[in-house]
């Protein structure tokens, strides 16, 4: 038997005044896009903004569904519109914010699963890291370098021989 263990490191701002010029503008727009998000079940309006290498930026927010499972992650509406119209662009960076009326956006969010598994995938494909720039409102900021970094021993399409 062989123990493996995992563990990567993470950026972590007592607020948005301590990031970059560029990142707190992402940040402030990801805010913004919350606006955009139909989110009337679960009243979590999400917001994501991605800035990718050729410079465009790009915003996606949560869409939800009376039928709840149709619903999608900002995230994902967000990666699905990039590469509809930026195909192979690489992203650099994608900041994710969020309000609601039920809870403070006083602390960063990290991506559920499912949009996990599609942004490391995003990351194959393009072969380069996606930065998350994580916060709410307010408080803390959390920047992960790369987001497959939150999905250890994830599968992936070598495993279905698609290396590609
Ligand atoms: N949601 C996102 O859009 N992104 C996340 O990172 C977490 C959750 C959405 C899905 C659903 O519309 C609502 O927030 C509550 O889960």
């Amino acid at each position: 038997m062989q123990e493996h263990s995992y563990q990567f490191s993470y950026a972590l701002y007592d607020s948005i005044d301590d990031l970059t010029e560029e990142d707190a503008w992402l940040l402030s727009e990801a805010r913004e896009v919350t606006e955009h998000a139909y989110a009337p079940y679960s009243n979590f309006h999400v917001g994501a903004v991605a800035k990718l290498s050729n410079g465009e930026i790009l915003a996606g927010s949560n869409q939800e569904n009376a039928s709840f499972p149709v619903g999608l992650c900002a995230e994902r509406v967000l990666l699905a519109s990039i590469a509809s119209l930026f195909p192979k662009v690489p992203i650099e960076s994608i900041a994710l914010s969020y309000r609601s009326s039920l809870v403070d956006s006083d602390h960063p969010i990290t991506p559920c699963g499912i949009c996990r598994q599609s942004l490391q995938e995003y990351e194959k494909r393009v072969k380069h890291p996606i930065r998350l720039i994580l916060g709410g409102m307010e408080g803390k900021v959390i920047i992960i370098p790369a987001a497959s970094m939150l999905l250890p021993l994830s599968f992936s399409p070598e495993d279905m021989g698609n290396g590609r």
